[in-house]
């Protein structure tokens, strides 16, 4: 879910919010809502994507210089209007927008029902206006009874409220993040900084157990008892043209057409191609002697990669699912654990490192998004440097992970081919653009359009490809679609191969791995399946293949990059085709806050 406030914007107020929540729609996109306050409190919330709420908001006038807004990735709850956020307490005089779960929400709302309260949603979050106004009734004054109320939650939120006749927004994280925007006559709060961007750049980032209070004169943020924190200022450096389409169909198109540049942004920071040599002089002193990642959805595929990259260089690593770690962690002995997260947010490898971090890991967080919670919790931090990813679907923030990863394994564990590998990274983001510029994926999701599922086979540095691939697939088409490792696909999925289940099969340059799989394409198609091959040439594979898409010769580690986006352009194609909603596919949000 992602929340909005803003104050001391006085007319403007509405549109601020609404243009915020459309930034903001990336985090869940089954309902919306805002809620304007003065001497009475406004709400207007509808079930559905923002345009819902758009069209409500014509029909009436909302109106209010302090607001708050909300737009919702259902946990409890079906998107109803009902559900959407703000929820009011029984007076109407209390709204509340919240992100996470509140795990006692069960026990308070019995509670608060026995007392007389009336709910008028199955979401936790309504417990909380509720709370605020038993404190008010008790002769609170409005500050006080929101601390009051929040210290009575367990579980993870980022919540704002505000009160009819109060000038006031009151805001608190615990678990779940919350930014808050200064700029000179009016202040803002959001989830996450591109909400406010195009007002300002300047934020501060609040930490669990803190509580701010905003007004059209200024902010304070202190902790949930009340004691004063300093909070410093830091300034952002997106460019909020970079969050348009730039004329593209979509986010998506356009994240993988920016891949070369995201690519070169990754590696310039840290390739001194002179010198032939990578700097991570600020990680040089963790020299692990074993790695465990921890990541989710596409990032977990970047984490298997990474594991074999480190593999490769003689360093033990192996990648974890993140909620499966989280909850039962193998020994981690003097390993690094290591978080990959576009986000820096997603709430199950938060809850992995945090694991990590009690049982005495050092901890080190890839991501792209910087001050994120991953960002500040772990001990180290990488950046990608990707730029912000708006399609739900990753894509160029994968490639980038890719690339981080290797310069990561370069940096800490070496290896003889280093400097060919440099010059392979370095050739890496113009090999990427004659794919996209060559790429003949929109004919083969043409060809294939019909087919009821999709295969996707590699083996080594390949085989996360072949997930990924899967992945997109199922993410924006909604078509079947499972990636395997291709000596396992005989192990039992074979018996789905039929002539109506195309198979990808991911297979760079010629040795024993590419070798095997061809053997592996072969038993497919034995069984009649199309075979695309996705290959840079050296072997051939191309001979059992219905169809080719080709990338450039080049290092394998590089290769899967390259392959990678071939698949992208093959799953795009195809929703594209079937209409689908590529940006904000159904029942997926881009960051996902609870475990
Ligand atoms: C969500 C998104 C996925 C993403 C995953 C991990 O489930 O829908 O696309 O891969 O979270 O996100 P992260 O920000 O941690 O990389």
């Amino acid at each position: 879910c992602g929340i909005i406030g803003a104050v001391g914007r006085g007319s403007d107020t509405l549109d601020v919010l609404v243009h915020g929540l459309s930034k903001l729609e990336y985090r869940g996109y089954d309902s919306a809502g805002v809620a304007l306050a003065s001497d009475s409190i406004d709400v207007c919330k509808k079930a559905g994507e923002l345009d819902e709420l758009r069209t409500a908001l014509e029909g009436r006038s909302v109106a209010g210089s302090v607001g708050i807004g909300h737009t919702r990735w259902s946990t409890h709850g079906p998107p109803t209007d009902a559900n959407a956020h703000p929820h009011q307490d029984c007076s109407g005089d209390v709204a509340v927008v919240h992100n996470g779960i509140i795990e006692n929400y069960q026990e308070l709302r019995d509670e608060l029902a026995s007392a007389g309260h009336t709910f008028r949603s199955d979401t936790d979050t309504e417990v909380v206006p509720h709370l605020v106004e038993d404190e008010l009734r008790g002769g609170a004054d409005p500050e006080a009874a929101v601390r009051a109320a929040l210290s009575r939650l367990e579980g993870s939120y980022a919540v704002a409220v505000v009160i009819a006749g109060v000038e006031r927004i009151f805001a608190a994280r615990n678990d779940s993040p919350l930014v808050l925007g200064i700029s000179d006559d009016a202040y803002y709060l959001a989830s996450d900084v591109p909400a406010f961007r195009d007002h300002t750049d300047r934020v501060v980032y609040m930490n669990d157990g803190e509580f701010a209070a905003l007004d059209a004169g200024g902010w304070t943020v202190t902790t949930l008892d009340g004691e004063p924190v300093e909070k410093p200022v830091d300034t952002v450096d997106w460019d909020p043209e970079e969050t348009g389409k730039s004329g593209y169909d979509h986010y998506m198109l356009k994240e993988i057409h920016e891949q070369p540049r995201s690519l070169r942004q990754c590696l310039s920071e840290r390739v001194d191609e002179l010198a032939g040599t990578v700097d991570i002089d600020d990680l040089a002193d963790l020299n692990p002697r074993g790695v465990q990642f921890v990541a989710c959805g596409t990032s977990y595929h970047a984490a298997l990669y990474g594991a074999e990259l480190f593999q490769q260089a003689g360093i033990p690593a192996q990648a974890f699912l993140a909620s499966e770690y989280a909850s039962s962690p193998p020994p981690i002995g003097d390993a690094l654990v290591i978080g990959v997260t576009q986000s820096g947010e997603t709430a199950d490898t938060l809850s992995a490192l945090r694991e990590a971090d009690r049982r005495g890991a050092r901890t080190l967080g890839v991501t792209n998004v910087v001050g994120s919670t991953v960002a500040r919790e772990c001990d180290h931090v990488f950046y990608i440097r990707a730029g912000p990813e708006i399609g739900v679907a990753a894509t160029k923030t994968f490639a980038s992970q890719l690339a981080a990863l290797n310069l990561l394994a370069l940096g800490m564990a070496g290896g003889d081919d280093t400097r060919e590998l440099i010059g392979a990274l370095r050739d890496l983001p113009g090999q990427v653009q004659e794919v996209l510029d060559e790429s003949g994926a929109r004919a083969v999701a043409e060809t294939y359009l019909e087919s009821d599922a999709y295969f996707f086979i590699g083996r080594g540095l390949n085989f996360p490809v072949a997930l990924e691939g899967a992945l997109k697939m199922k993410e924006i088409t909604y078509k079947h679609a499972e990636g395997f490792a291709a000596g396992e696909l005989k192990h039992g999925p074979l018996a789905l191969v039929t002539d109506q289940t195309p198979v990808f099969a991911v297979v760079t340059g010629d040795g024993e791995q590419a070798r095997k799989t061809i053997g592996n394409v072969k038993e497919v198609e034995a069984r009649d399946a199309p075979v695309i091959a996705v290959t840079d040439g050296q072997s051939d594979v191309e001979r059992y293949a219905d169809h080719v898409l080709r990338v450039p010769e080049t290092h394998p580690r590089t290769a899967a990059v390259l392959a990678n986006v071939q698949l992208q352009l093959v799953s795009y194609h195809t929703a594209a085709e079937l209409g689908r909603s590529i940006d904000k596919p159904r029942n997926l949000a881009k960051s996902v806050t609870v475990e």
